[in-house]
């Protein structure tokens, strides 16, 4: 809950396009699960500004947006230990992102190395919502003087440049501590978990087939059968972790095993050195829909009371807003904006 007495504040965020994957689930929302348990305020955050960057369809956005809320509270985000809103709601990122466009250089966006990705030959036909997103999220994060944001490493210089867009902040207006330098989290032995057909591309939920990637709404029957059909290789699982070098599918079968068990890739080996996929697949089957089935029927119930969701946030939204607002109505002072 707010209250004063957290000094480590975490922020972090997911973009509601399209379907959610394991890989959100592990990569993401179980880290945010763990932080809001530890001794964190924690404010999660689904990124609706975010999603529209490139084109979305209104109804799906919708449904996107209160699915990935039942996905966080089937996968045990409580909304009463945690601050659980869509960033619309919350006007004060939207108006510290303008202001940050203001800090933030030309030059420093053109260094974002996933902006480059996503652009790729295309550049001139993007949204300038896709280029300016690195300082939307600056605000997102700065605009509740978060510390710390569980992230995967593809954000990791998305936080870097939020510290640069704080210092210079601080610097420019001469207000040396206003906005943090946050720290990226960046950790777990699943924070990238990749693609079931080739273990050197991420699962994503835009990949080609659908059997290259678990949705968290998939069923035990389809979850076991993909993971039963997923790629391997020829070789049995090896003696030692370093026998996994050059073997992505191998090593991306045993990272998932070891987050979904809550344990390291060491103890995955250590249990099935010299195991065959024919017994290793089904147990990673077996364990994988014990621990996603039940969040995956979670879900489908939640989803069944969407105006219960809408509650939800709604009130997500008050208790953001409710920290968020002076820390806007701050900065406009700091900048010489004349309010009454
Ligand atoms: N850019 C993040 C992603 O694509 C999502 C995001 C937006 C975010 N704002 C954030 C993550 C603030 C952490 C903090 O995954």
């Amino acid at each position: 809950m707010a209250d004063a007495a957290h000094t480590r504040r975490v922020f972090s965020g997911i973009k509601p396009s399209g379907g959610l994957t394991m890989g959100n689930y592990l990569g993401a929302i179980k880290r945010f699960v763990e932080m809001q348990n530890a001794d964190y305020q924690s404010i999660y955050c689904v990124v609706d500004m975010h999603a529209i960057t490139v084109w979305q369809e209104p109804d799906d956005l919708r449904h996107a947006t209160r699915e990935l809320v039942a996905a966080y509270i089937a996968s045990g985000i409580d909304p009463d230990k945690s601050i659980l809103f869509n960033q619309s709601q919350v006007s004060a990122h939207a108006e510290l992102g303008w202001v940050f466009n203001c800090v933030a250089r030309v030059g420093w966006m053109n260094r974002m190395t996933q902006f480059k990705d996503k652009a790729g030959k295309n550049a001139e036909a993007v949204s300038l919502g896709l280029y300016a997103y690195p300082s939307l999220m600056a605000a997102d994060i700065l605009i509740y003087h978060a510390t710390h944001v569980p992230v995967g490493e593809d954000q990791k210089q998305h936080v870097e440049l939020t510290r640069d867009i704080a210092a210079k902040f601080n610097h420019d207006f001469k207000v040396p501590d206003f906005f943090p330098q946050p720290e990226p989290i960046i950790d777990g032995p699943a924070t990238r978990v990749m693609n079931l057909r080739d273990g050197t591309k991420k699962m994503s939920k835009s990949g080609q087939s659908d059997m290259e990637r678990i949705n968290m709404t998939d069923d035990a029957a389809l979850i076991a059968k993909k993971f039963k059909k997923a790629k391997s290789d020829a070789e049995p699982l090896p003696e030692t972790l370093a026998g996994l070098a050059g073997r992505p599918e191998a090593k991306n079968l045993v990272e998932i095993y070891a987050a979904l068990s809550d344990t390291t890739p060491e103890a995955v080996i250590a249990e099935f050195a010299g195991a065959q996929w024919g017994r290793f697949k089904p147990a990673l089957a077996d364990l994988a829909v014990a621990k996603l089935e039940p969040i995956s029927l979670e879900m489908a119930r939640l989803m069944q009371d969407p105006a219960e969701i809408d509650r939800i946030l709604a009130k997500g939204a008050d208790k953001a807003n409710a920290i968020a607002q002076p820390i806007l109505d701050k900065t406009y002072d700091i900048v010489g904006f004349v309010r009454h």
